[in-house]
């Protein structure tokens, strides 16, 4: 087994408990470290009662057995970037609708390669909104939200400046960021496919915008509020509701009391720039 395997099976043995199916994971992780030499019999055991219960903490079957925990190596950039984008799969794998197959059979090319990692690029708006947005996110998809906060660092965050200034607006300019798993310069590379995270201050409009890309998030905060045509209703959806773009289809997103924290994923089409399509009530939200 490589190291990244290994430490990747780290980091899915230390998933939090709680989440539906969670428990069988951890001891799937615990029954290939034991086999690799990394548990001890006992431990594994552990691992197999908790899984009976997926809010059952393992730690607390050894701490009542009087075994000592097992103490996962750090792990490094490539692990914290690959158990990212498995953590994104097994996430979007939950969810139906338009855009999610696609998305999925696209990542599942990038998840047979190696990541290539980078030195993380840091951006003032995740400094300030990140933690606020795990918070929340936590509540929504524990392990994904886990999965986020440990490979933040290892990230490239940009903050957007191809929209003309004056037709995005000086709000959304600087409140929001982005960074990509996959794509042209990012650690899993893809010629025609983006993937990654979005973060937008709350409280924020990003004007209705449209792009030849068809494009799938998937919030992992909410509620937030989003319209489909200019000028027209906003509508409220939870987090975890896929939204499907399709290509040139106008949108619009209000960001509601949490920061905006969403998955994205632009399909193809991925060098044709956005544009921003005009309205007449901006300055009602703004
Ligand atoms: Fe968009």
């Amino acid at each position: 087994m490589t190291d990244m395997a290994t430490s990747v099976l780290w980091l899915a043995l230390s998933e939090p408990a709680g989440p539906p199916g969670s428990g069988r994971r951890r001891y799937g992780a615990a029954m290939a470290l034991h086999a690799s030499g990394a548990l001890s019999t006992a431990q594994l055991e552990a691992y197999r009662e908790a899984a009976t219960a997926d809010a059952v903490e393992p730690f607390r079957v050894m701490a009542d057995r009087g075994l000592t925990p097992p103490v996962p190596p750090a792990p490094d950039a490539a692990a914290r970037l690959a158990h990212l984008l498995a953590e994104t799969d097994r996430c979007l794998a939950a969810l139906s609708g338009p855009g999610i197959a696609e998305t999925r059979t696209l990542l599942a090319a990038a998840l047979l390669q190696k990541p290539d990692p980078r030195p993380g690029r840091a951006n003032l708006v995740v400094e300030t909104h990140m933690e606020t947005a795990l918070e929340a996110a936590k509540t929504i998809d524990p392990t994904l939200a886990a999965a986020i906060a440990a490979a933040t660092g290892d990230l490239t965050w940009i903050t957007y400046d191809a929209y003309p200034p004056a037709q995005i607006g000086p709000h959304f300019t600087r409140s929001h960021a982005f960074c990509s798993l996959i794509g042209a310069t990012a650690p899993w590379r893809a010629s025609d496919f983006d993937l990654g995270l979005f973060l937008v201050a709350p409280g924020i409009l990003y004007r209705d915008h449209a792009h030849p890309a068809p494009e799938l998030y998937l919030p992992l905060t909410g509620p937030h509020r989003w319209r489909f045509a200019p000028d027209g209703p906003f509508r409220t959806l939870p987090a975890l509701q896929p939204v499907w773009n399709p290509a040139l289809k106008p949108h619009a997103t209000l960001t509601g009391a949490l920061p905006f924290l969403s998955l994205f994923a632009w399909t193809r089409d991925v060098d044709q720039p956005a544009h921003v399509l005009p309205a007449s009530d901006w300055s009602l939200y703004e």
